[in-house]
């Protein structure tokens, strides 16, 4: 879910082969259309769902049908995400909680429906797209960094529960992946491509390594700065608040 830009769509042209079935998710249903073409021309066949992940039913019909057409799910992957700024003097909670409702209950909205038919098959591996974030606060976006710290937990919680049934549980932390999502921000250390990070993520969903940072460089960061006491990671973020966002800050 979450196939239409950025990193759900290079891992939908990565994934495309032709002993791949894919499901693409989304609600621009017209950037799915385009996807799919590309991913047929990669002999993939592939079925598209028009979704908002904050509408349940929306993707409980949407898992129900691929896995009729598809006679089971291998991975299922919660990508979708937003990541506008909290916008706390505008004196209405609509922005940050839009965030918060997209990145957490669009995950469970995305997984849930497809754990009953894993559970059966006693395989499969879901993923989620945490962050970076989820280690490092960032000014500006206190929603955001929330909503990824609640979906790498949940994960960290289901993990031994669906290890039971031979379910894998892996959550990916990219730092800053050049997607539309980073257009408007500044300052982007050890920024990666999109396909690259991709096939980095691929590589470790095979693998089903259970949290994975990337880069490595923001894997050491993340580690170092949480050995920092919280005064000295308040002020780093005080002294970032002005090197985020453009435009989105208010
Ligand atoms: N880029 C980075 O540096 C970075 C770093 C860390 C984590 N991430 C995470 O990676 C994921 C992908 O982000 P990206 O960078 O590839 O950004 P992006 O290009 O903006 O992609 C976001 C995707 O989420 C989908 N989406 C958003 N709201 C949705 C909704 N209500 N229902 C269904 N789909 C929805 C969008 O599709 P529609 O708008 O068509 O619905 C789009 O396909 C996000 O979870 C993001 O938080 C990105």
């Amino acid at each position: 879910m979450g196939a239409s830009t950025g990193i759900g769509r290079a891992l939908a042209i990565n994934y495309a082969s032709d002993n791949t079935i894919l499901g693409l998710g989304a609600r621009r249903v017209e950037l799915l259309e385009e996807l799919k073409e590309e991913c047929e021309l990669r002999n993939c066949e592939t079925f598209i769902y028009e979704n908002d992940v904050n509408i349940p039913l929306n993707c409980e019909k949407s898992a129900q049908d691929f896995i009729k057409k598809a006679k089971g799910i291998d991975i299922i992957i919660a990508n979708s995400g937003v990541g506008s700024s909290d916008h706390l003097f505008s004196g209405s909670s609509e922005k940050i909680n839009n965030v918060l409702h997209t990145n957490i209950l669009g995950v469970t909205n995305t997984i849930v429906p497809f754990l009953i038919q894993m559970q059966k098959q006693k395989r499969g591996k879901v993923v989620v797209v945490s962050s970076v974030a989820s280690f490092i606060p960032i000014p500006h976006k206190g929603g955001y960094s929330a909503s990824k710290v609640a979906v790498r937990r949940l994960f960290d919680s289901w993990r031994p529960i669906l290890s039971d049934y031979g379910i894998n549980t892996i959550s990916i932390c990219p730092g800053f992946i050049d997607t539309p999502m980073t257009k408007k921000i500044l300052f982007k250390p050890f920024l990666k491509d999109v396909n690259t990070a991709a096939l980095a993520f691929i590589k470790v969903i095979e693998k089903n390594k259970k949290t994975y940072v990337y880069p490595w460089q923001m894997n050491v960061l993340t580690k170092l700065i949480n050995l920092l006491p919280q005064f000295i990671i308040d002020s780093l973020v005080y002294r970032s608040k002005n090197r985020i966002t453009k435009y989105d800050k208010n």
